[in-house]
């Protein structure tokens, strides 16, 4: 048996042990949106570098002005390349959870019927089973090879779900430690489909706005007041409304004045791969894409900006009827933004297309929630091609290259501040209902991505 051969079997031996690693991790609910859950996110933390410790890794738990990050190091492979590989171990909220079928935090593992078998549970996929993939990745090399293939040093963010507001600050501070990397490994992105695999090119921006519109002093009863009082809800839905034009484009002044077309050749390429476009709408129960007129759903969702109103509130809205005309009504807004667009122009050209449209007596006030251009990374050189390599060799086919509408703000930091590229490769399915309830990952997917990252090492380390 080769060595490659013997890691990968002691993978497949020891998937069960895998397995309740990510349990034991999915039960902590580090929720980083929430400050509820500010010592869960550190518990993660603390539990992360302890495993990592375990692993034959130095490392250690930093503070940042937000939520701590995990840092370690195992350098001992010399003349070997240095691979810095980044996950974040917070998750978004479980709300609501009356609709989970499950304990969020109780991970169980289901057969389903069509044979797959999927690990339930907040994080699974997002991005705590892909975060471990690589782990149990290392962990298997170790225990057989007595060391890792390659230089690794590790980075797992406990922010990335609330916009990793406090990396710009820190990250500048790793540049010595970080100083020898070579390319920035990130398990946070999707497969192409089900049995094949893809390295992602470009992640979309994003600019996350809140606003909230007030009129009366206080609420009023909207018997005597009703007419008369401006209503900040019926403003904010007016205001709301004028966010897409008739054809379904976005409507705030100068939002494509930076958006490129797609090049003719990537276009006819898409068109080419015989995506799914009615499976992929099904399998969020829907039937007809909304969205930019006569323009692809692979297009509207990877390679288009888009803006989503993402929550609102206002007014009554516990059980039985309240009349009252509400003093305020709020919402959460999100941008994303393709390569070339500015976050900060986009968040002045929407806070001008609001106040523009502000009636007597309403005010609104602006809270900003992370803003983040598109990146792109690189789709050849050495890296690429052995990753791609490698994946082939797991999957039995080729890697898809392609672009990916999800944000993940630290990749273009690593860029700016460390001068490093990414290699996006994740193994999560698009029915995985990230950020949703009933979140899952699939059993193969966490399987063969440790498989994956175990031959990637090997591959980069040739
Ligand atoms: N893992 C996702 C990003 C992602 C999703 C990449 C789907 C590729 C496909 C990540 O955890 C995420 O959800 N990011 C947030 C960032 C935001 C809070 C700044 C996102 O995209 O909404
Ligand atoms: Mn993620
Ligand atoms: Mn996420």
């Amino acid at each position: 048996m080769s060595k490659l051969d013997a890691v990968l079997a002691h993978v497949d031996a020891h998937l069960d042990e895998s397995i309740a690693r990510l349990e034991a991790l999915v039960a902590i609910p580090s929720i980083s949106t929430d400050p509820a859950y500010d010592g869960e996110v550190r518990r993660a933390a603390e539990v992360l570098a302890e495993e990592v410790r375990l692993l034959g890794f130095t490392a250690r738990v930093a503070d940042t002005i937000g939520h701590p990050v995990v840092v370690g190091h195992d350098l001992s492979a010399e003349g070997k390349p240095h691979v810095l590989f980044y996950g974040h171990y917070d998750v978004q909220p479980v709300d609501p959870v009356s609709l989970w079928h499950t304990d969020p935090f109780k991970m169980e593992i289901q057969k389903r019927a069509d044979g797959d078998t999927v690990l339930i549970g907040r994080g699974t996929s997002d991005d705590k089973g892909q975060l471990l993939t690589f782990l149990e990745a290392c962990r298997a090399y170790r225990a057989v090879n007595g060391a890792l293939p390659c230089k690794v040093s590790l980075f797992f963010e406990g922010e990335e779900e609330s916009g990793s507001k406090s990396l710009p600050e820190f990250l500048p501070r790793t540049r010595e430690e970080f100083a020898g990397a070579d390319v920035v490994l990130v398990c946070d992105t999707d497969m192409w489909d089900a049995t094949t695999p893809q390295i992602v090119t470009t992640l979309r921006g994003l600019v996350g706005e809140e606003i909230e519109i007030t009129c009366a002093s206080h609420d009023l009863h909207s018997g005597m007041f009703g007419n008369a009082a401006r209503n900040p809800i019926q403003v904010l839905a007016e205001i709301i409304a004028t966010l897409r034009n008739p054809d379904g484009s976005v409507a705030v002044a100068g939002f494509y004045d930076d958006v490129k077309e797609l090049p003719d050749a990537i276009k006819a390429q898409w068109q080419s791969l015989g995506y799914d476009e009615a499976g992929f709408m099904a399998g969020a129960g829907l039937t007809t894409p909304a969205g930019e007129k006569g323009r692809s759903v692979l297009e509207q969702t990877r390679a288009r900006p888009t803006c989503e109103i993402n929550g609102i509130t206002g007014g009554y809205t516990g059980d039985g009827f309240k009349t009252v005309i509400p003093a305020k009504a709020s919402a959460k807004i999100s941008f994303r933004l393709v390569a070339d667009m500015d976050p900060a122009k986009i968040r002045k050209a929407f806070r001008a297309h609001v106040e523009a449209r502000l009636p007597p007596d309403a005010k609104v006030t602006f809270k900003e929630h992370g803003g983040s251009p598109a990146v792109a990374t690189p789709s050849d050189g050495p890296f690429v091609a052995k990753a791609s390599a490698a994946l082939a060799d797991e999957w039995g086919k080729a890697p898809a290259l392609m672009g990916s509408g999800g944000s993940i703000p630290v990749t273009g930091d690593f860029k700016r501040v460390l001068g490093l590229d990414t290699l996006l490769i994740g193994f999560a399915h698009d029915d995985d209902r990230v950020h949703s309830p009933n979140e899952k990952y699939n059993l193969s997917s966490f399987h063969k991505g440790i498989r994956s990252w175990v031959r990637i090492l090997d591959k980069l380390a040739e």
